[in-house]
């Protein structure tokens, strides 16, 4: 089996259980992101002071920085049900129909990934949106019969890691989009030492600092390395972290200082060896380092994006000086003038 990069994959099994308990209940569990709190409580404040349901919120954003948390939170916070569900489980209208009609007022239904909605479902969620209302189609041929059925006012809370991907007359149908951004290391190291906490792991400021600042501004991730990091020090050491303990861990688990780990770094080199430093295309490249080209899209390239490793132009993806330097290489002298740029 391929092992996957530690830092980007997909949750797994062993994410799943360990964030059920590190998961923040509430607005003010939710470390960071002050301005996003701010407004979120602002509108349950207003919905709950009007006794009316929260408008329809869409969080858009990579994947691991708390959209499905805030979905929950903002559910509990108005003392609503949640019912989860996900674009691509939701295949034909009538699967969107029985959780629809199944609803009770004020409840919030949450649909992660939500652009990966087929379209004929994504069209009966219009008027269930706007009118609380439910047009299906019974029968088939001469026969079919549209009927409608009126819905409970409902809170429709959308995620996506892709809102370029999310079609207008759903997005229009939100009443407040919110791009959460990546974390900043004073918030990384503040969630990473509330995980600690709720843990009972031993870990002084540094060695908060040396993680946080490989988690590529996201929580999951952060979380993710403080894991491999305990696991270290109870093996290694004697259960306390200091940095110089995690800077060991992280180097036996293969995550350099900028936070990259091997798939990071096996599709820079991909760019840099195999294409000649780009242009390359993106399904092109997710072949060469046997990875999906969802994956790499959604959860590695837009942190070297940000990092500044990759760079998009419209013929595909070029490596950057940056990229070359990171990896120890000489920058071609094209790329360092910026001929190619
Ligand atoms: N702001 C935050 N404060 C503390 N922990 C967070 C925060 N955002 C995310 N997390 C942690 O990261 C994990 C992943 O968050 P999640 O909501 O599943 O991300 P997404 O749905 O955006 O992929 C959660 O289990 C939670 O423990
Ligand atoms: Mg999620």
């Amino acid at each position: 089996m391929r092992e996957d990069g530690l830092l980007a994959g997909r949750p797994g099994p062993e994410d799943a259980a360990f964030e059920a308990g590190l998961r923040p209940r509430s607005l003010d569990e939710f470390v960071g992101q002050d301005e996003l709190k701010e407004r979120l409580s602002i509108l349950m404040e207003a919905a709950r002071g009007r006794g009316e349901p929260l408008d329809h919120v869409l969080f858009s954003g990579p994947p691991g920085l708390g959209k499905t948390t805030l979905a929950a939170i903002l559910a509990e916070g108005m003392g609503a049900q949640l019912r989860a569900t996900s674009g691509p489980v939701l295949e034909r209208a009538g699967d969107l129909a029985a959780i629809l009609s199944n609803l009770q007022g004020g409840d919030v239904m949450f649909i992660d990934e939500v652009h990966r909605l087929p379209r004929a479902v994504e069209e009966i969620l219009y008027t269930a949106m706007e009118d609380f209302q439910l047009d299906i189609v019974v029968g088939k041929g001469a026969g079919a019969n549209s009927i409608r059925l009126e819905l409970p006012p409902f809170t429709l809370i959308g995620a996506t890691t892709r809102v370029g991907r999310v079609s207008a007359p759903l997005r229009d149908r939100f009443g407040y989009v919110a791009r959460i951004d990546y974390y900043r290391p004073e918030e990384l190291e503040a969630i990473v030492e509330r995980s600690a906490r709720l843990l009972g792991i031993t870990i002084d400021r540094d060695g908060r600092r040396a993680i946080a600042q490989r988690s590529r501004g996201t929580p999951r991730i952060g979380n993710r390395l403080l894991r491999r990091v305990r696991d270290f020090a109870a093996v290694r050491a004697d259960g306390a972290v200091d940095v110089a303990i995690a800077e060991q861990a992280l180097e036996v688990f293969e995550v350099d200082a900028a936070g990259l780990d091997r798939v990071d770094r096996a599709i820079l080199e991909a760019v840099i060896h195999k294409f000649g430093g780009g242009p390359v295309g993106l399904s092109t490249l997710a072949i060469a380092v046997s990875e999906e080209t969802q994956t790499v899209e959604d959860a590695y390239e837009p942190f070297l994006l940000q990092m500044g490793f990759l760079q998009r132009t419209s013929r595909g993806r070029i490596a950057t000086a940056l990229a070359y330097r990171h990896l120890g290489l000489e920058v071609p002298t094209a790329i360092e003038q910026g001929k190619l740029l």
